[in-house]
């Protein structure tokens, strides 16, 4: 899809991979609705963008972002479904209320997005939904397992809407980027990274290029973007030497 003078609503646009989005689709020429809990912040990511701030968990937020997006611009060609949360804790030992805010930020906010968005768009046979999931949606991190499966699922969501969908001119995109240098660990809902994880961040890709990878994504109507590419190896390789690469990362997670 060309971007240039289309309307993109990023979700988590006030730092990180969705602010270098915000910085990559305004260059490319979108129209911008921005949108996060941090005001300020999506007011310094999108200087010229309609930002509006609140919790994606609520209902409430998600349909005073899309209602003022359509009332700014009239509609809303990309969604870029954005805005995620880690979760650094054993899943058989978790609390249960952190494991039911990761899968209502990572899961159930986009699904509720794109309920709001998906009828305009089918409305108009025109639009791409873009759902931001990890690696971790495509192999398990025995580290952030629970938030592996909110990844899965989201992916899952992703495949069947774009069959849903086929009929009706609107194509989805999932995006699986590896290690991203952001604040996502430091901005987790709870625990830490391994040792062996962090160290990890010396092969992590910048946010700005994985905004550009998601960029050329959109323009290519690609299906899945994998970033670096290099993560279809590791999945490949999971897939086919489990025990192997379950080994490997158990070992990294101090649980071999
Ligand atoms: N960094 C990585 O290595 C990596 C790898 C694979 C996938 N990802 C995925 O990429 C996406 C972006 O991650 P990132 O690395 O850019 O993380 P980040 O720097 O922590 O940014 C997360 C964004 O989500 C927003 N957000 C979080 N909870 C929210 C809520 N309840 N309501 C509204 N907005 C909320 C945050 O804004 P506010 O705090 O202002 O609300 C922030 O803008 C996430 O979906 C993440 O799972 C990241």
């Amino acid at each position: 899809m060309r971007i240039d003078g289309k309307v993109v609503l990023i979700t988590g646009a006030s730092q990180g991979i969705g602010a270098a989005c915000a910085a990559e689709f305004a260059r490319a020429g979108a129209k911008l609705s921005l949108t996060a809990r941090s005001e300020p912040e999506l007011l310094r990511a999108g200087p010229q963008a309609l930002v509006t701030a609140g919790d994606l968990t609520s209902e409430e937020t998600r349909r005073r972002v899309v209602e003022r997006t359509l009332e700014r611009f009239g509609t809303i060609d990309i969604l870029i479904d954005n805005a995620g949360v880690g979760l650094y804790l054993h899943s058989w030992s978790a609390p249960m209320e952190d494991a039911r805010y990761l899968m209502e930020v990572n899961y159930f906010a986009p699904l509720g997005m794109i309920q709001l968005v998906a009828p305009h768009m089918r409305a108009r046979r025109s639009g791409m939904i873009v759902n931001v999931a990890s690696i971790g949606g495509k192999m398990t991190l025995p580290w952030m397992t629970l938030y592996s499966a909110s990844k899965y699922a989201l992916g899952s969501l992703t495949e069947g809407l774009r069959m849903e969908l086929r009929r009706d001119g609107v194509r989805t995109m999932l995006v699986c980027p590896g290690y991203v240098k952001t604040r996502f660990q430091q901005n987790a809902r709870a625990g830490e990274a391994p040792e062996r994880v962090v160290q990890g961040r010396r092969f992590a890709i910048t946010a700005a290029e994985c905004a550009v990878a998601i960029r050329r994504g959109v323009e290519r109507d690609a299906r899945t973007v994998m970033t670096p590419r290099t993560g279809w190896l590791l999945v490949a390789l999971a897939r086919l030497f489990p025990a192997a690469v379950e080994a490997r990362l158990a070992a990294m997670n101090g649980t071999a």
